[in-house]
């Protein structure tokens, strides 16, 4: 059974879009998808050049492709599988174990969705400093990444943001045909979650501000 939050309001759905790592094989209608995407691309831009690309993969040759990168990039950091006492640790530790059943199971989510963005020099750095690839424009892709993630929630589908395919990112982009001016900024696995949304835990926003200059609250 899906669940329909849709009614929840926007402060519900900001204080409970968790990571969710856990999801459903169940197929995700497409009519569905395009909703999340059409949230993504609201998001706004510097001079609304919208730098963002959407690759959505839903083959499963594609997936496990991806998943099996994926899992060898997470071994070299981690080394969990060469590692027991590090694979022990993951089984008990709750974000951990979520971050190792997402690396198992990572193909068998019904989509990932490659959230590219064009490659743009920072202002900052001097054009004698502009030497090979420029990073892609993080800063104007990630309010699309966060509408997505929002319009998931929204839906009652579970999404996890995941940057590890930065470590295979030559290896994607001639899997994948992405053209070299555009950067994969993040990977979501978007399903249907197999547990339940709850609410975020961070730092109350007190504690995070200074009131007229830093260190004054
Ligand atoms: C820049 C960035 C990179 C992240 N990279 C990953 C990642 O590679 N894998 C992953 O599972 N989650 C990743 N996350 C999700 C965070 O781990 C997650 O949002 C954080 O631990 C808080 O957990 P919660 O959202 O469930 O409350 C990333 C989030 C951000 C903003």
């Amino acid at each position: 059974m899906t669940e329909s939050t849709e009614d929840l309001s926007f402060f519900d759905i900001v204080g409970n879009v968790r990571a969710m790592r856990r999801l459903k094989p169940d197929p995700v209608p497409m009519n569905v998808m395009w909703k999340v995407l059409n949230a993504g691309v609201q998001a706004p831009s510097g001079q609304n050049t919208q730098p963002w690309k959407f690759v959505l993969v839903g083959a499963a040759d594609r997936k496990k492709w991806f998943a099996d990168r994926y899992a060898a990039a997470f071994e070299s950091r981690f080394g969990l599988k060469t590692n027991p006492a590090e694979r022990g640790k993951y089984r008990t530790n709750g974000q951990l174990g979520a971050l190792y059943h997402q690396m198992d199971h990572l193909h068998e989510a019904p989509y990932l969705l490659l959230v590219c963005g064009e490659r743009d020099w920072p202002f900052k750095v001097a054009q004698e400093d502009r030497v090979g690839l420029a990073p892609p424009n993080y800063g104007a892709v990630y309010p699309c990444v966060q509408n997505i993630l929002l319009a998931c929630r929204s839906l009652g589908l579970g999404a996890a943001l995941t940057t590890m395919h930065q470590v295979f990112e030559e290896e994607l982009h001639e899997y994948f045909d992405i053209p070299q001016d555009f950067g994969v900024v993040v990977t979501i696995p978007i399903g249907y979650p197999m547990g339940r949304f709850g609410p975020v835990t961070r730092t109350p926003a007190a504690d995070k501000t200074y009131l007229d200059r830093w260190g004054a609250s």
